[in-house]
């Protein structure tokens, strides 16, 4: 990992306006970012990448799209309005706010993973640990709950509170008879959904990787609570080996083991046979993106740090500069939503499976990411970076199918007809490739720009091509240039993105 590496993924993030602090030219707010053109496109990207491989390749799993603003009965239904808390410590003297958790690990330099709030307070007793910005006395510990709330409709006597989503899930719960009838699904099938979801973050920190508006990719695969062991895992994702951190060894201050998620289920260290194909999916997908396994591993949560919906929850980790980190989690929600659902809307939510004629409410598990998280851990997994005669030029290794650009064009220069011949080229690819064109500066310069932000190839208009028709083709991972007719660009272009041949075998 270069050093810095948090630092120099943001500096060129907002630098290049991939993605940078909403309202700038006023007074922004903590936790809310804006995307400029090359970040929305790699959002899009890895948005329409997790939608192509969760709902469309599977005929399982459907989508939906729900409302952002819902009825605090939702959510006192979900559990939400009472215990989505975070332990709240302020300042007696400066009045400052904290998040006990961040604060603990601010301060002690150690994870406080799942730790009970009374057992963090008690660290900060026993630590004699003060606020960090006055050295006043620390209070007593409040939960402050994350959601937020506003007002719908006119009348101002009468006005009706309601929740912003903190999470898409629940949407997904209360409207689930309605979307399995739509699609006329069977058990076991999943509803998907991307969306925004808003948290009041006490902390909001590490850039996009805790905000608090960001979306979420979530799927809720619902299954017959008898049948939870009853699938099969892909042959190419058994033997798939992950770090694994159980929380039996987390107690007792053990090291990950390398297994395979065959091995996973063989010793009974998830309880669902259907929680482990999630896991591996999610796995899959990621190795798909380009990630490497080595910065990934799988953690349990401990029983303490368990959300009040799961039973088991599994987070894909990431080593990020700041530490071992949730990158997504998988968890076993049972039938908790669900039932919760049906007592407080006195609707009926049961499944009705034909061949028993009996009524089930099913199981769910439910795997949960966040896009702007996985946008930058991308962007930090891709990041290279190789000084050369003191100038140090940045790479972005992404994947081909998730880079904001896939071909740049470049004129050698603006006269004699370069500039009009390589327009001609480019408009030529915009039809079918994302593709920029750009004269500015030297050819140095703009193949620079361009590995910066991950563009995978470019392709260069010079006197040749004039009488030739032939152009420059140059890989961004390996700076290698081949000379390819304009002829079979297009199609050379698109098998390399499609990764059907690699550019040394072109
Ligand atoms: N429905 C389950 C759920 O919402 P979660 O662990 O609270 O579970 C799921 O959130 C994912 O959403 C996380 O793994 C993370 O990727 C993303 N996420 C959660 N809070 C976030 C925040 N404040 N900023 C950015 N992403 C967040």
């Amino acid at each position: 990992m270069p050093d810095g590496l948090a630092e120099k993924v943001i500096s060129l993030c907002v630098r290049r306006r991939l993605v940078y602090p909403t309202s700038e030219i006023y007074e922004s707010v903590a936790g809310f970012f804006d995307y400029g053109p090359l970040g929305v496109e790699l959002k899009r990207n890895l948005e329409s990448s997790w939608w192509n491989y969760f709902v469309r390749q599977r005929d399982d799993v459907v989508g939906m799209d729900g409302a952002l603003i819902t009825p605090p009965s939702m959510w006192k239904a979900s559990g939400h309005l009472d215990a989505f808390n975070d332990p709240l410590i302020a300042c007696g003297k400066c009045k400052r706010r904290f998040r006990l958790d961040h604060l603990l690990e601010q301060e002690l330099q150690l994870s406080v993973e799942g730790l009970t709030p009374d057992k963090m307070q008690e660290l900060i007793k026993e630590n004699k640990i003060r606020c960090p910005q006055c050295k006043g006395g620390l209070k007593e510990t409040q939960p402050f709950n994350l959601m937020f709330r506003t007002q719908v409709g006119v009348l101002k006597d009468e006005p009706n509170e309601a929740v912003l989503r903190p999470e898409t899930a629940q949407l997904i719960f209360a409207d689930f008879k309605l979307v399995q009838q739509a699609a006329r699904k069977r058990l076991p099938f999943g509803i998907a959904q991307i969306g925004k979801a808003f948290r009041n973050e006490i902390a909001p920190r590490n850039f996009v990787f805790r905000a608090r508006e960001f979306n979420q990719m979530e799927l809720e695969f619902f299954i017959h609570p008898e049948r939870m062991d009853d699938c099969e895992l892909p042959a190419n994702w058994k033997s798939l080996a992950v770090t694994v951190l159980a929380a039996e060894t987390q107690i007792h201050k053990g090291e990950g083991s390398l297994l395979s998620f065959n091995e996973l289920w063989d010793r009974k260290m998830v309880k669902t046979k259907w929680h482990v194909y999630w896991m591996a999916a999610c796995w899959n997908f990621l190795l798909e993106l380009g990630l490497d396994p080595a910065h990934l591993r799988l953690r349990q949560h401990v029983s303490a740090e368990l959300s009040h919906y799961s039973s088991e929850t599994w987070d894909v980790e990431y080593r990020y500069p700041w530490g071992w980190k949730e990158l997504l989690g998988v968890a076993n929600r049972g039938d908790f939503d669900l039932k919760q659902h049906q007592e407080h809307s006195k609707k009926d939510l049961s499944f009705f499976v034909d061949e028993t004629k009996q009524k089930v409410i099913p199981h769910v598990i439910e795997p949960s990411w966040g896009l702007e998280r996985l946008f930058l851990t991308v962007l930090m997994d891709a990041y290279r970076e190789k000084t050369e005669n003191n100038e140090t030029k940045v790479t972005l290794a992404l994947s081909p199918r998730l880079a904001p650009v896939q071909v740049s064009v470049f004129p050698l220069m603006k006269k004699d007809g370069l500039a009009e011949k390589g327009q001609g080229v480019f408009r030529n690819l915009m039809p079918c490739f994302s593709a920029v064109y750009d004269d500015g500066g030297s050819v140095g310069r703009r193949y620079a720009r361009a590995d910066e932000v991950g563009t995978p190839y470019a392709v260069t208009i010079d006197y040749d091509t004039l009488t030739d028709d032939t152009v420059t083709l140059r890989d961004r991972d390996s700076t290698q240039q081949k000379r390819v007719s304009l002829a079979e660009l297009p199609e050379k272009l698109n098998r390399l993105l499609l990764g059907s041949v690699r550019f040394s075998d072109l």
